[in-house]
């Protein structure tokens, strides 16, 4: 009886999954934490509905979706004389206008949605399950629809947000960017974390580089250059290639291309930073689930992978690089260190 309890809780917290993401996007949708925060206090159902951005509100209909979302404990239901709605930990990481903020890359993902109903096609292997239900590649895709490469550019934006204060915080502690007098952020999009970098060692001469239409959308920053170009062609020369969420979109062959043209870019005493995932799948680590979803996500929409420590050590070694090292952080990434 015990184990047919736990099958049957375990299949429809499974068959529901979906429930608790798209509920999340209501959340998103209604900016519930946003009101909240602006309220600036808890809050009753009553003077939530009346903040919500929608001109009617069913009650009863709001009351129990807030009641899912405080099950998915997004927020918290306190008695303050009467009951009031609070923000958790989570649902703070959904407010708009701040660096640490999942919201634009929650929202990514509900408009790519589609493609995860043709994840058998990837088992078949022939094309991804992206271009089976679009009839184009991602990247074709985001590169002709502006308004579908807008909602892409703020997720990767609002996500590399996130881990870059991570990521300046290891770099500070574990000293990997000490005496370094250049750095190029490969593939690094509009240039968040070349910025981030640019501000928290201000000693480093730093640069963005990315494909042309790329850069042509990335602001203008004293601290940090703009170099249109292609990775698979030539980087120019830097003492740190530093690489973001770039080789996770590739597959094997294409990394080792990429890998090989930042060796060409970096002396003998540079290094290339990659930050990406190292997925830990025995674990049963609090990021194991993300970095899972990740990798799911990569095989669905590019065609690329997540890699594991030894995935990683065979690219590194294929690639003609001497050693590396991983640094994790607070963050579904970790640095990995590559030598010449
Ligand atoms: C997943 S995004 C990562 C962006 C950024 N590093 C970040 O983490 O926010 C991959 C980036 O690689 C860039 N990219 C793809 N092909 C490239 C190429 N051949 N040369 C340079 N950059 C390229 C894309 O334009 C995109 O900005």
């Amino acid at each position: 009886m015990e184990e047919e309890r736990g099958a049957q809780a375990q299949l429809w917290k499974h068959i529901y999954g979906f429930a608790d993401s798209l509920t999340l996007k209501c959340a998103i949708d209604l900016g519930i934490a946003d009101i909240i925060h602006k309220h600036g206090g808890p809050m009753t159902l009553q003077e939530l509905a009346s903040a919500l951005p929608i001109p009617t509100v069913n009650i009863d209909h709001f009351y129990r979706i807030m009641r899912y979302l405080v099950h998915m404990k997004l927020f918290n239901l306190i008695i303050d004389g009467e009951k009031k709605y609070t923000l958790t930990p989570a649902s703070k990481l959904l407010l708009k206008d701040q660096d640490k903020s999942l919201a634009s890359f929650a929202l990514l993902q509900y408009y790519e949605m589609g493609a995860w109903n043709y994840l058998s096609a990837a088992v078949e292997g022939k094309t991804t399950p992206w271009e089976k239900f679009h009839g184009v590649s991602y990247r074709d895709y985001f590169e002709k629809d502006k308004k579908a490469n807008q909602l892409l550019s703020d997720a990767m934006t609002s996500h590399t947000s996130m881990v870059t204060a991570a990521l300046v915080r290891g770099c500070q502690s574990s000293g990997i960017l000490d005496g370094v007098r250049s750095l190029i952020d490969v593939g690094g999009s509009t240039g968040v974390a070349a910025r981030a970098i640019a501000k928290a060692f201000p000693y480093i001469k730093c640069a963005v580089f990315d494909l042309p239409h790329v850069i042509a959308t990335a602001p203008e920053c004293a601290e940090v250059e703009r170099i249109k170009g292609d990775m698979f062609a030539s980087i120019p020369k830097t003492d740190v290639v530093f690489m973001k969420s770039v080789l996770h979109d590739w597959d094997d062959e294409d990394c080792i291309k990429i890998l090989k043209k930042c060796k060409e870019a970096i002396p003998e005493n540079g290094k290339l930073v990659i930050v990406d995932i190292v997925m830990d799948v025995q674990s049963t680590y609090e990021f194991t689930g993300a970095r899972l979803g990740m990798e799911m996500d990569m095989l669905i929409t590019v065609g690329g992978k997540e890699r594991s420590e030894e995935e990683w050590r065979k690219l590194i070694e294929t690639a003609g690089y001497s050693r590396y090292k991983i640094t994790p952080i607070v963050a579904i990434e970790s640095i990995i260190e590559v030598f010449p």
